[in-house]
């Protein structure tokens, strides 16, 4: 009787050991989860009239590219820029100064390019245009599939007026 026990166990803990990692596929599931997380990658048409001078949109793309969310301003975000969402928690602006240094910026990081003179460097230069900067702010996967930036409209973080203010703000004189 004994014997049969111990010999079961022994069979049992055989069986449940058995290797088997070649047959289970195992992708690489954190890319996979991020995708879908994220969306598909989306082509955009920038808008008519999206690129603008006007001074007011100007400075409400600077403001969201200069910080990080509404609980961390002191004072008060621009005309047509609010400190809560729509649900009323701190709006989260773009702080895309995480990662790219700019004019005025304060610690700017080094993760992307730095944008500083971009209108001289890259529009004035037709090495870009304003279409390349609107595309990239709302969804850079399109020529950058493994790009770290964040993805701008196509994850509704901004809405399209928003990505138009901060795109503004990049080709802007400074
Ligand atoms: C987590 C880091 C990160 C954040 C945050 C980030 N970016 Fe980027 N950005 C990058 C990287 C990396 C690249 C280069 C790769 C690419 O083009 O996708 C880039 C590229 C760009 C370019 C293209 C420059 C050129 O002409 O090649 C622009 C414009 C830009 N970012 C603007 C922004 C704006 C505006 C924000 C905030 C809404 C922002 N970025 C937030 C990392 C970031």
């Amino acid at each position: 009787m004994r014997k049969t026990i111990v010999m079961s166990l022994l069979l049992g803990s055989s069986i449940f050991a058995a290797d088997y990692s070649g047959v289970i596929e195992s992708p690489d599931a954190k890319k996979i989860i991020e995708k879908d997380l994220l969306g598909p990658v989306k082509v955009y048409t920038m808008p008519s009239g999206c690129i603008t001078t006007d001074p007011e949109a100007i400075a409400r793309g600077a403001f969201i590219f200069h910080n990080l969310n509404g609980e961390a301003i002191k004072g008060n975000p621009p005309k047509g820029l609010s400190k809560t969402d729509a649900k009323g928690k701190p709006k989260q602006y773009g702080n895309c100064v995480a990662c790219h240094n700019v004019e005025g910026a304060k610690g700017g990081g080094n993760i992307g390019p730095d944008l500083t003179g971009y209108k001289a460097s890259f529009i004035d230069s037709h090495a870009r245009d304003n279409q390349f900067v609107y595309q990239k702010i709302a969804d850079a996967r399109v020529d950058s599939p493994n790009t770290h930036m964040t993805i701008n409209l196509t994850t509704k973080l901004f809405n399209e007026r928003e990505i138009c203010d901060i795109a503004s703000y990049i080709v802007s004189p400074k």
